[in-house]
């Protein structure tokens, strides 16, 4: 970041000009990682939707590559995924060179290949690790009878059992996710619907299904992550997920929340407003999904101050399938690679301190625009504590507040202070999550960047996502204590 972008992230994901949304055809291969992603290469706001694409060896410096897959007039370019075809199953390679495939969803405009504004699944591969594109001459590959105008977001599992790939994809305003199967990645034959349980909210999109291992035990399950929009938990977009059985054709959840329930009665991958869209590198190292999600929130993403670019991935998670109280639960963590580039990247700093009714400022160390920080409080007097970050140097009443309410036994951003929020009347104020366990104990895992901040608590099965835009100058970072004593050890490493 610089004075006149002042909201640059260093350890996320953002394109150097232009609007980015959804990350698309996450895939790792020969030791690099790629995304792509939902790009407009004309402009800073959502249009002419295309695949961007960049690399990265460790999830935390991304290098941009040209874009994938452009937008004509006839189709834009949606959201979909990537698989490496091992084997040519699809023949758009060789056993020489496999074919990277992509699934997309093409957006059809003039004289596409169905009515304009109808959508439907097409193919694309690559036979240079994803540098270069070419479409599949059958597109589309699947298409619902008639035409439909809201099928979408192409996501691919390998079912071992059955040794085919599973497909899931949303008709959005209706509510559904639909399954198909295929051998061949071009011939999709439909499998099932999975629908009317956990919050409705209005569009369904960006579906997955990821098979996991419940921790500490030799039971697998399946696990269906759901991007909807609005009517997410923070408001607006929201990702929520499903625990349950796949048997190779129908998806059944578990322990899920009614329809029309409230909506705390769902489960949240985050209880942020900007986090949405996230699905799976396939591929990835590691026994565990990682996830790379959009910071995002369609209630006003497009309003957001950054300029020339709009847009930026979350950091990367990898996710663990716990028992929790009620039912299993999804942990989240900063990726390994991700939090092993970030734990090498700067000394680490600590302070304890003790803090009373006046805060205290956690001095020099705590400066930085971006930091990983991790914060250990014992509230043995207080009611509430936490952290001040990115406040003015007279550390006033304003920046981004973090804190745990004992009573409560929740942990809330408060970003209402925090800097520029006048670009839209629907960016919310603050953000709160219930932990599993109050008490006066909490840690809290902060990635702070130039326009964002990740929380983890409760060993990550509640986070909370949020962008915010604060004052270049203010960097002053402290700590606060509401009605009684408060032990704090804080460390941090910058970027
Ligand atoms: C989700 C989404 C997808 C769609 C894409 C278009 O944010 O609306 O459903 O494919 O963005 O950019």
């Amino acid at each position: 970041p610089t004075p006149s972008d002042p909201w640059r992230p260093l350890a996320h994901l953002t394109a150097e000009k232009n609007w980015l949304n959804d990350p698309n055809g996450l895939v790792y291969h020969d030791g690099t990682y790629h995304a792509f992603y939902q790009y407009n290469p004309q402009g800073n706001s959502w249009g002419n939707m295309s695949w961007g694409h960049s690399t990265s060896k460790d999830l935390v410096h991304w290098e941009q590559q040209p874009v994938a897959m452009e937008a004509s007039p006839d189709e834009e370019i949606f959201s979909g995924c990537i698989v490496m075809d091992k084997n040519n199953a699809s023949g758009l390679g060789s056993a020489e060179t496999p074919p990277m495939v992509a699934l997309y969803t093409s957006a059809y405009g003039k004289n596409g290949a169905l009515p304009q504004g109808s959508q439907a699944q097409s193919v694309a591969f690559s036979l240079d690790n994803g540098t270069t594109w070419q479409k599949y001459q059958g597109n589309p590959v699947l298409n619902l009878a008639p035409t439909n105008n809201n099928f979408r977001d192409p996501k691919i599992t390998w079912y071992e059992p059955g040794r085919y790939w599973v497909m899931t994809t949303v008709v959005a305003d209706a509510q559904v996710v639909k399954l198909f199967k295929s051998t061949d990645l071009l011939r999709w034959e439909y499998l099932s619907d999975f629908s009317g349980v956990g919050a409705q909210g209005g569009l369904w999109e960006v579906p997955e299904l990821l098979h996991m291992d419940v921790e500490d035990s030799t039971a697998k399950k399946w696990v269906m992550l759901l991007s909807i929009n609005p009517g997410g938990i923070a408001g607006g977009s929201g990702m929520q997920y499903f625990v349950g059985e796949f048997d190779g054709r129908r998806f059944t959840a578990e322990n899920a929340a009614a329809p029309g329930a409230p909506l705390t009665e769902s489960q949240w991958l985050d209880h942020g407003a900007d986090y949405y869209a996230a699905n799976s590198i396939s591929g990835a190292p590691g026994d565990k999904p990682v996830l790379l999600g959009w910071m995002g929130n369609w209630d006003y993403a497009q309003d957001v101050p950054t300029t020339p670019w709009r847009g930026s991935m979350a950091i990367p998670r990898e996710l663990t399938l716990v028992r929790g109280a009620k039912r299993l639960e999804l942990r989240s963590a900063i990726a390994g690679a991700a939090r092993e580039t970030l734990d090498r990247s700067g000394e680490v700093k600590s302070k304890n301190l003790t803090v009373g009714s006046s805060p205290q400022d956690l001095g020099q160390e705590f400066r930085g625009r971006t930091q990983l920080i991790e914060l250990d409080m014992d509230l043995k007097s207080a009611r509430e504590a936490g952290v001040l970050l990115r406040h003015s140097s007279s550390a006033s009443e304003t920046g981004l507040r973090i804190s745990y309410n004992k009573e409560t036994g929740s942990v809330r951003v408060d970003r209402s202070q925090a800097g520029t929020s006048n670009f839209s009347g629907k960016f919310s104020p603050f953000h709160e999550v219930a932990l599993p366990s109050s008490g006066s104990k909490v840690h809290l895992t902060i990635l702070l960047d130039s326009s964002s901040v990740e929380v983890f608590a409760a060993g990550g099965t509640a986070v909370i996502s949020d962008t915010f835009f604060p004052d270049w100058d203010n960097t002053g970072s402290s700590a606060f204590s509401m009605e009684g004593d408060t032990d704090f050890t804080v460390t941090t490493r910058g970027l």
